[in-house]
């Protein structure tokens, strides 16, 4: 845990929630947006969506629409998916093609982003294809999670969020070889950091998660921890095997968040499931929740955990969500005492704290 993790300017008062401005006022959303969404590593795809020379995947982050395509030298690339010519939006959804073709005038790019050509370009005096090219984004693989960094001078991955690939690997020593097998995304209308909170708290487990803390972890195990850089960490002891909700034969329960908006968790079994959140707006998010397996195997035992999943812990959260985004506009609410306990533990918010500490950061508040 790094020295700061845990506060010692409090003057022995207890440390406040956000105040509700900050998941409800649209200026403080745009700040994010350049501060926040525009400078840290976004999860863009898994590798495995984009195997193929030609093979692209479109995004969004915060606003930006963006692609990731595999070139014909194989070589995964990262851009803006706009048209250098007069703005229109390259791709839709994701594919396979040879070259990236306008649909308003025609104008081609190579999948490097250098433009091919440009109908009757040639009678235009001093036109010069070789200078023009989409604008590239940065990209990097993460244990097979590909992700980009709208900052040009974002530091490596390695840098935001050090020996979490090396752990990962620990974990589950295949994971550059799983691929995404099942995948299903909600809107909340809630911001993003109601969510991105909720999901990295087990506060609130026992109220109301029964099926995650009856029959995969035992909640009286759980730890949520600052670690190296800007992650969380999360951690539990797998439920005893004969209460659990489906079979494994070893290893514990393991969660990497990656700051500010993805996370990888290994549950019992080695079971490789993901969350992620796109942030529309100040209060429109969406949630994906991704199950990988070794190889892509459709394995019947995971895809059922998934669905269970879906109708369990991932449902239970959404009204809470939903409850929490209507609640922060009530002119009754008062920032309340974050429960850091300096013991850690299940029932502890320094994860809530690390997270404002990280959103105070980065907009200089
Ligand atoms: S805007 Fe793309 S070809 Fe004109
Ligand atoms: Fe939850």
């Amino acid at each position: 845990m790094s020295s700061d993790a845990f506060p010692t300017d409090t003057d022995a008062q207890p440390v406040l929630a956000l105040e509700p401005r900050f998941y409800t006022d649209a200026e403080v959303f745009a700040a994010e947006r350049e501060r926040i969404f525009f400078q840290t590593w976004q999860y863009a795809c898994h590798a495995a969506e984009v195997e193929e020379p030609g093979d692209f995947v479109v995004f969004e982050v915060a606003g930006q629409s963006l692609f990731v395509v595999r070139d014909h030298s194989k070589t995964l690339r990262a851009f803006y998916n706009v048209c250098q010519h007069r703005a229109h939006l390259l791709l839709e959804g994701s594919g396979n093609n040879k070259l990236i073709r306008c649909p308003y005038h025609a104008w081609t790019y190579h999948l490097d982003g250098a433009l091919k050509g440009a109908p009757n370009a040639k009678n235009v005096l001093g036109f010069d294809a070789s200078s023009i090219c989409l604008q590239p984004v940065k990209l990097e693989v993460f244990c097979g999670f590909v992700f980009v960094n709208l900052d040009p001078d974002a530091k490596p991955m390695a840098e935001w969020y050090p020996h979490a690939a090396e752990d990962l690997r620990s974990y589950v020593p295949a994971i550059d070889d799983y691929k995404p097998i099942w995948t299903h995304q909600v809107d909340e209308d809630c911001n993003w950091k109601v969510a991105v909170e909720n999901y990295n708290e087990c506060y609130h487990c026992r109220v109301v998660h029964r099926a995650f803390t009856k029959g995969v972890i035992a909640a009286d195990t759980v730890d949520i921890t600052p670690g190296e850089g800007y992650t969380l960490r999360h951690r539990a002891d797998a439920v005893l095997s004969e209460n659990a909700s489906y079979s494994f034969t070893d290893t514990d329960y393991h969660v990497i968040f990656l700051w500010p908006i993805m996370a990888i968790q290994v549950y019992p079994g080695r079971v490789v499931n993901t969350y992620w959140w796109r942030a529309n707006d100040v209060s429109k998010t969406r949630v994906f929740r991704g199950w990988l397996t070794e190889g892509g195997e459709r394995d019947p035992a995971t895809l059922e955990i998934a669905e269970i999943d879906r109708d369990t812990t991932f449902a239970e959260d959404l009204p809470l969500l939903n409850s929490v985004q209507r609640g922060l506009s009530s002119r009754g609410y008062r920032p309340g005492p974050l429960v850091l306990d300096p013991n850690g533990g299940v029932d502890n918010e320094l994860s809530i704290y690390t997270i404002h500490r990280w959103v105070r950061e980065a907009l200089g508040v």
